[in-house]
């Protein structure tokens, strides 16, 4: 069964017991904007957590994320089943909450709670009526990302990069009195995870700039971007070889640091990627044009990812990209051939040793223009 189907019949027991299930978040302005949406958020009222959990066995293995705040997960599904709930900050950082789930709250009060009006939208599962107590409709149709409430929305400041990154997956305008409201919250407590995961999604966005871009109009690119320069840092052609990518993400934060000198590059990625595998790739990656055959190979030879850093070039570069793109292909193809080894140095008399490991070093870049053969007939003489 698919999962609206299976949440239809969810919320015909639901129905049966004297409850009420709605769609809520993202996925209800997804659907409105014809856009995929991966999970579907489902907030049930008028009954208590341990019935509704009773209830929703019936239809496979229910996971429990939180029982004293009321959610659960459907197994195997991209259902996410909770209770009305009400969030009361206790202290900084994102987890400082107490949320007590209440399925006797009013629809209107549970939805205040959410970030901003689109996404503050409810849709009866069972009769697809749209429940709407913050002129959300409104706001997506005009393209418009809209704080609910003042106080509730300020809890938590990861709202701020989300209301960027928003802009920059949907392409709309954050409204100039959230963007006040964003000027006013300290970003500070957010840990480099939460940060990390917005800025990934701003990067794979449809309009990467859009985010870098709203956080400035917020000035709110100081604690986490403050070495970044003027945008925009992705021309069309960038965007659209993010196609090829292999490590999308790599990829487009190598773009980002090509306009960041040097020594600050390093400062600027640590605030906020955790990825030690990308912290290190990116390290290796510098951005000075390189169409001699030696020096790029020798770059390449150093990267785990030389595919991406071959498209970054082109980008920086376009109009060398056929030159480039030669280039990434033959070193692909130096890749599959035969190298020579510590095995062939012996046969030709060469002795175990330190020297013996600089000169495999040396050879290896007279490989990336010359045949073996050729190589070893000179290392006879
Ligand atoms: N939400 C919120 N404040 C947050 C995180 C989430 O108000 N800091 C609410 C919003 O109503 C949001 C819903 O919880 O729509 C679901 O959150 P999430 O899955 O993070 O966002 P989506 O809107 O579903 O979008 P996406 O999955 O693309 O992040």
């Amino acid at each position: 069964m698919d999962d609206r189907k299976t949440a239809e019949a969810i919320a015909a027991k639901i129905a049966e017991a004297g409850g009420r299930a709605y769609y809520v978040g993202g996925c209800v302005r997804d659907k409105l904007l014809k856009r995929p949406c991966k999970d579907l958020d489902i907030e049930v009222y008028g009954i208590p957590a341990d019935a509704l959990e009773t209830l929703l066995s019936a239809f496979g293995n229910v996971l429990t994320v939180g029982k004293s705040f009321g959610i659960f997960k459907l197994e195997h599904s991209s259902l996410d089943i909770a209770l009305p709930r009400t969030e009361e900050k206790t202290g900084e950082g994102h987890r400082a909450f107490l949320t007590s789930a209440d399925p006797y709250l009013p629809p209107e009060t549970a939805s205040s709670r959410r970030d901003f009006t689109v996404n503050a939208l409810m849709e009866d599962v069972l009769s697809g009526e749209i429940h709407d107590y913050h002129n959300g409709l409104k706001d997506l149709g005009k393209g418009v990302l809209r704080h609910v409430n003042d106080a509730s929305f300020s809890e938590d400041p990861l709202r701020v990069l989300r209301a960027a990154r928003f802009a920059a997956q949907l392409g709309f305008e954050v409204a100039e009195e959230t963007r006040e409201l964003c000027r006013k919250i300290d970003l500070t407590s957010l840990s480099r995870e939460r940060v990390e995961g917005e800025t990934e999604k701003a990067l794979l966005s449809a309009e990467p700039d859009r985010y870098f871009e709203e956080l400035r109009k917020m000035e709110q690119l100081k604690d986490y971007y403050a070495e970044l320069g003027n945008g925009p840092f992705f021309s069309e052609k960038a965007l659209a070889l993010r196609e090829e990518a292999k490590e999308p993400v790599l990829y487009m934060l190598g773009i980002l640091c090509s306009g960041i000198a040097g020594k600050q590059r390093n400062t600027f990625l640590h605030r906020f990627l955790t990825k030690k595998y990308e912290l290190k790739e990116l390290k290796n990656w510098t951005y000075e044009d390189l169409p001699d055959k030696t020096a790029l190979f020798e770059k390449l030879d150093q990267l785990t990812c030389p595919e991406d850093y071959v498209l970054v070039l082109c980008a920086l570069y376009p109009e060398k990209e056929k030159e480039y793109r030669k280039l990434g292909d033959e070193w692909q193809i130096f890749l599959q051939q035969e190298h020579i080894t510590g095995e062939d140095l012996f046969k030709l008399g060469y002795t175990p040793g330190k020297e013996l490991g600089s000169l495999l070093k040396e050879i290896r870049k007279k490989e990336y223009t010359r045949s073996k053969e050729e190589i070893l007939e000179e290392l006879k003489k």
